[in-house]
């Protein structure tokens, strides 16, 4: 005999199913939504207390380029009274932060440089995690620089951002400014042991593409997402009292040089895509690695300040994939060496270095 208990159970089963997934969706789609509106970090649900398993599923996507365990992180600042050079440490900080105030075209110092601060590129007095920090300045110099062909001291490689960077003249090495700056970054990196680059120092590297890096396509990336704070001339703005700028200038007599470290394309995808539109992170980039690659073709393709580098790179075999200027010691035009594809220039350089 047939039980005639038989449809309900099918029908309840079935209900019981179907709130069950009904549940799970409107579960996710929440944990969904929070994690948008967070921008991802959920900072009190990554503890992991009394977590629907779910929410948890979803806490784990994580979109950053590196992930973040074993970063460097500056010296606690509020610890920096405890040195015996304290005031120097932070006068070299402040000499970071607001280079412009004392050093720039108004400089109640000097003036020996253009009105960008040094912190417009090494974002948070040089303790950004990938923001261009200055982590692994006092383990790694002195050091034998290619560009130069010498052996660097810290002095020697502020100055070289004076000159390029900030487009002015070197500053007096014996300086109390020079000083306060060397004292900074030792100071920065004095948990680093020497030797060691720690990780999330620097500028980030972004995968070369296949294809060459476009200016036309950058053109309107810059235009979506750089135009609103770097005006549309690329000039950025001022303060109104004019100490320093707001939004620094990307081109133009007031920008960096082309013998400067953000003309070679490499740095300044790398720099942009952990960094730029401001507020992106490693954690949190905000460009794809194409866009950070044709912005960097766009913006290095505008006019700006050059440099007499004819003495740079002494052994042209040593210039980077990426630097713009020959003579090269390969085939490559100036024209691929500034904008790719880089993969093929790689490529000859390792079946040379195999020999
Ligand atoms: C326009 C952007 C810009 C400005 C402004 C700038 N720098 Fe730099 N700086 C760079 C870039 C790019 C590099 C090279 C980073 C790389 O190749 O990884 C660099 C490298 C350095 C380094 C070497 C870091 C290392 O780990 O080897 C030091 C030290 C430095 N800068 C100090 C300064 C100081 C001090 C100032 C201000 C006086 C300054 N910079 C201003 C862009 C800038
Ligand atoms: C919301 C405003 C804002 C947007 C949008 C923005 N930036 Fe910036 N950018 C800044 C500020 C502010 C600084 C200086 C940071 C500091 O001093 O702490 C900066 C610094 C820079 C620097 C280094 C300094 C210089 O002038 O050379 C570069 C390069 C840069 N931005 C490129 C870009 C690019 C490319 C985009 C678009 C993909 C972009 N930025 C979008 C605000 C912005």
């Amino acid at each position: 005999m047939k039980n005639i208990f038989e449809p309900f159970i099918k029908i309840l089963s079935l209900l019981v199913g179907l709130l069950v997934g009904v549940t799970a969706l409107t579960g996710l789609l929440l944990a969904l939504v929070v994690f948008l509106f967070t921008g991802g970090t959920l900072p009190e649900l990554q503890s992991g207390k009394e977590m629907p398993a779910v929410v948890q599923a979803v806490a784990e996507v994580y979109r950053g380029v590196v992930p973040k365990e074993g970063m460097w992180k500056a010296p606690d600042w509020s610890k920096v009274d405890e040195e015996p050079n304290a005031d120097a440490i932070k006068y070299g900080r402040e000499l970071i932060a607001n280079t412009s105030e004392y050093l720039g075209p108004n400089g109640k110092v000097k003036k020996l440089s253009n009105g960008m601060n040094c912190q417009n590129c090494h974002l948070n007095a040089g303790t950004a995690p990938l923001g261009n920090n200055y982590a692994a300045v006092a383990s790694t110099y002195p050091k034998v620089r290619a560009r130069s062909g010498q052996s660097e001291d810290i002095p020697k490689r502020i100055n070289d951002c004076f000159e390029r960077s900030l487009n002015g003249k070197a500053l007096d090495v014996n300086s109390k400014e020079m000083i306060a700056m060397v004292a900074y970054m030792e100071w920065l990196g004095k948990d680093v042991p020497k030797g060691e680059t720690p990780k999330g120092a620097g500028i980030y590297e972004v995968p070369f593409l296949d294809r060459a890096a476009d200016p036309v396509r950058g053109k309107v990336v810059y235009a979506q997402q750089c135009q609103s704070c770097h005006m549309e001339d690329g000039q950025g703005m001022m303060k109104p009292d004019k100490t320093a700028y707001v939004y620094p200038p990307l081109w133009g007599e007031h920008s960096y040089n082309d013998g400067a470290g953000l003309f070679r394309m490499s740095r300044f995808a790398g720099y942009v895509k952990t960094n730029m539109p401001l507020g992106a992170t490693f954690e949190r980039p905000l460009l794809s690695d194409e866009e950070a690659w044709d912005v960097a073709a766009y913006i290095n393709s505008m006019e700006r300040p050059k440099k007499d580098i004819s003495k740079d790179w002494p052994d042209i075999s040593k210039k980077p994939i990426d630097h713009p200027f020959g003579p090269f010691s390969d085939e490559f035009s100036e024209e691929q060496h500034k904008f790719g594809p880089f993969k093929p220039i790689k490529a000859a350089r390792e079946v040379i270095a195999s020999k």
